[in-house]
């Protein structure tokens, strides 16, 4: 892809799922990755596996510190900021019992934490001819989702404000997306026990057209499309990639309709 080679990427959540599949693939494609996680140890050893273009910075998107410092580090280390891939997120969700404290922490990270690390690369991002902004929702910010009340609403504020943030950038030269994957395999999908396995399986079939789970390598692609020249004029745009999970209806791929009735719908009046 056109416009990505040379350039400088920080990948938050670069420890774990999408984040790792971004980072191989950015750096393949000749990006310098810096990843951000709190979990160290999975980020440490994908930086050195993945050489002199990739370094790991403990940053937790809750504390202002750790971003200032995360920000200094990539600039120090590799000389500016291009690319801002924003995958970091808590799943942490109790629904109706979450307490206030929970819905603040998982904010904090979700949306308020990559607010700060804009504000603060934003500068850096300036100076950059092709500047990106990648952000992550989903499509259960759009629907009810059982049990479930402090994702899918922190995800639905992600889709806003990426929004906003392209309005506000756009006259920088900064492009600020989204991303909406379906439901993507991980690595842990293929150490979880059979029942786990089955289970996603069979999610995978139901909620997607294409009938299976999406691959890291699926979004990565997006991704580094959207951080590309070829994207030169998208912005503030949400780009799905979930194998038609959120085109489909209630009814998935089923045909509902009995088919003695769909027979008789398709007859015209007055024919026999
Ligand atoms: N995996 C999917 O199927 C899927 C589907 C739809 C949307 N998404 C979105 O894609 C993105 C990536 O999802 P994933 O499943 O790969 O996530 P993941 O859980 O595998 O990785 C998230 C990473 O964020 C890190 N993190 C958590 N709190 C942090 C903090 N305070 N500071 C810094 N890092 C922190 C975690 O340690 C982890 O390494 C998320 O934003 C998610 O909402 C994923």
């Amino acid at each position: 892809m056109e416009g990505v080679a040379g350039k400088v990427a920080i990948v938050t959540g670069g420890s774990s799922g999408i984040g790792v599949g971004v980072a191989r693939k950015f750096v393949r494609a000749g990006v310098k990755v810096v990843l951000a996680d709190i979990v160290d140890e999975p980020g440490e050893r994908l930086a050195s596996e993945l050489g002199e273009n990739c370094r790991y910075v403990h940053a937790d998107l809750r504390s202002n510190e750790d971003v200032e410092q995360l920000v200094a580090a990539t600039v120090r280390e590799f000389g500016g900021i291009d690319f801002l891939i924003n995958s970091a997120c808590t799943y942490a969700d109790r629904g109706e019992a979450a307490t206030r404290e929970e819905w603040l922490d998982a904010y904090n990270v979700n949306v308020f934490g990559h607010v700060v690390l804009l504000q603060l690369a934003r500068p850096h991002l300036a100076r950059s001819e092709n500047a990106s902004v990648v952000n992550f929702t989903t499509e259960a910010a759009h629907a009810g989702l059982a049990g479930r009340w402090v994702y899918p609403s922190s995800k639905a504020a992600i889709e806003q404000l990426t929004k906003s943030q392209a309005l506000d950038l756009a006259n920088e030269g900064i492009r600020v997306n989204s991303v909406l994957p379906g439901w993507i395999r991980k690595p842990m999908h293929d150490t979880a026990p059979a029942e786990v396995k089955q289970e996603y399986a069979k999610w995978g079939d139901k909620l997607h057209m294409l009938g299976r789970l999406g691959t890291l390598d699926e979004v990565a692609d997006t991704v580094l499309f959207l951080c590309s020249s070829h994207a030169s004029f998208t912005t503030g745009s949400c780009m799905v990639v979930d194998g038609g999970h959120s085109a489909m209806g209630p009814q998935g791929r089923e045909k509902v309709l009995p088919t003695a009735l769909r027979k008789a719908a398709s007859v015209p009046p007055g024919t026999k």
